[in-house]
């Protein structure tokens, strides 16, 4: 793992498309002030907001997780334990989706491309897009298609995994990346997926359908540590780990820098001042908060990165360039982090950490 870390993996993320908003009013807030009492988000005259859509896995690039089981067997049987794979089934019967689905104008939950986007996962089956599973392997690790085969392949056939090449471990690991594997070995690649769903970057879907503003009290370390945990590979047998607390340490921060990313995005795209805006820009601002406690102690030249990526950048509407910016700059340095920070040193993060008891189950 540590010899990994210190690969240049490519940078191998989009910035979410944008949609410009029409600012009427705007009274200046800055993400600098301790406290964000005012957000000065004003309606849009025409009311139309596209968003910013999470970074789908292209359906024609799906396998479906019977492909993974054949080699993943616990770890499926770990994910069926967890709402991602329940809300296929029970999403379109609860009644609170059908309301949400109703404000919206929408007739079918699983037909409809708004919930599909993060309940579900779709897949294109020889032209006919079918909503196959609900958030499933390839919603967090990256349509498998491409990178299916490289991603297992320890250097030819009879090559066991005791006796594969240090080297040729760390080409595989490369390789599914650049194929499109949201890859482990850099935390970052799939902390963006989390993210993407968990801010809810939809502002119709929150201020006219009543959907939750983001899961506000996320936090990589925790939501990733209890239920879906599926740490079967790094305990080399059938126990379901816990990652070393260096590992803990490099995953909170990403977590923190990349929560920071995301509710900025959010932020960017809000055109009036609701609840999806206010809750998107006040996240943002927590989570500034909470890098520049994690700097006291870290002092670490790429958080500082981040932090100055955003040093300057005013929350309020109408300044979706700006704050977009920030975001590329934040997401910048998460990844870099993710690759190159050795967790060993960051042991004064530790009081920082949610402990094991705080893990979501
Ligand atoms: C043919 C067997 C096989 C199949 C099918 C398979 N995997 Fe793997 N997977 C492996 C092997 C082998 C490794 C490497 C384990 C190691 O590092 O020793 C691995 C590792 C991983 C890792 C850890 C990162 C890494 O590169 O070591 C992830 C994540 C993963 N697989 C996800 C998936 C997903 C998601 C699917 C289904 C889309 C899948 N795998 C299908 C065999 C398979
Ligand atoms: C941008 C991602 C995203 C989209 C789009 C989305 N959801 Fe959700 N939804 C989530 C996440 C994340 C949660 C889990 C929140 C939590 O538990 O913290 C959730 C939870 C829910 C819940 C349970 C929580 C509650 O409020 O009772 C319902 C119901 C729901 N979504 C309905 C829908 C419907 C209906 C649609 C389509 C019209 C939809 N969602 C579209 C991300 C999304
Ligand atoms: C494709 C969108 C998507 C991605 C990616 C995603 N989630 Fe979720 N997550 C959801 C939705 C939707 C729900 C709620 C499902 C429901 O209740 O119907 C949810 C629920 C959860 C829950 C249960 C919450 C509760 O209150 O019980 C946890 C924990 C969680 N996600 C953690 C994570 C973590 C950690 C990651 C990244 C490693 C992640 N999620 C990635 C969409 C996503
Ligand atoms: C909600 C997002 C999410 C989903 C869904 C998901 N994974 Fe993962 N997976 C992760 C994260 C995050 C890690 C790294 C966790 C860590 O370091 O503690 C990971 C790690 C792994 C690993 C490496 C574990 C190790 O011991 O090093 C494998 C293998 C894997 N996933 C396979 C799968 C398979 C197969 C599925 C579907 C059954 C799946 N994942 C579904 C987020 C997800």
């Amino acid at each position: 793992m540590g010899e990994l870390r210190t690969l240049k993996l490519r940078m191998l993320y989009i910035p979410s498309s944008l949609c410009a908003s029409v600012p009427l009013r705007e009274t200046v807030i800055s993400l600098i002030t301790a406290t964000v009492t005012v957000m000065a988000f004003c309606h849009n005259a025409s009311g139309q907001q596209a968003g910013v859509g999470p970074s789908v896995p292209d359906a024609t690039r799906i396998v479906g997780s019977d492909q993974c089981a054949k080699c993943h067997q616990l770890e499926v049987q770990q994910w069926m334990k967890t709402p991602h794979f329940a809300t296929f089934d029970a999403l379109h019967r609860t009644p609170r989706a059908k309301e949400i689905a109703d404000r919206l104008g929408e007739r079918s939950i699983k037909r409809s491309s708004t919930c599909v986007q993060c309940h579900y996962t779709e897949q294109n089956q020889g032209g006919r897009m079918r909503v196959v599973a609900g958030v499933s392997c390839e919603s967090c690790h990256g349509g498998a298609a491409d990178w299916i085969t490289v991603h297992a392949d320890y250097g030819g056939e009879g090559v066991t995994k005791e006796r594969e090449p240090s080297e040729h471990r760390m080409k595989r690991v490369e390789e599914s990346i650049a194929h499109g594997m949201n890859n482990p070995h850099n935390i970052y690649l799939i902390a963006r997926q989390c993210y993407d769903c968990h801010t809810v970057p939809n502002e119709r879907l929150v201020n006219v359908g009543g959907h939750l503003a983001g899961s506000e009290e996320f936090e990589l370390v925790s939501w990733s540590q209890g239920m879906v945990r599926h740490n079967f590979l790094r305990t080399g047998g059938t126990a379901n780990g816990l990652p070393s607390p260096a590992e803990l340490r490099v995953m909170y921060v990403v977590g923190v820098m990349t929560d920071l990313e995301y509710s900025l995005r959010a932020t960017a795209v809000a055109s009036q001042k609701a609840t999806f805006g206010v809750t998107s820009a006040q996240r943002a601002a927590r989570m500034k908060r909470r890098l520049h406690e994690i700097q006291k102690v870290t002092d670490d030249p790429l958080i500082q990165l981040a932090l100055d990526a955003i040093a300057s950048v005013e929350l309020r509407l109408g300044n979706a360039e700006a704050i977009t910016a920030a975001a590329d700059g934040v997401g910048k340095a998460a990844h870099e982090f993710a690759e190159k920070a050795d967790g060993t040193n960051l042991s004064a993060l530790d009081a920082l950490l949610p402990k094991p008891n705080q893990y979501k189950n």
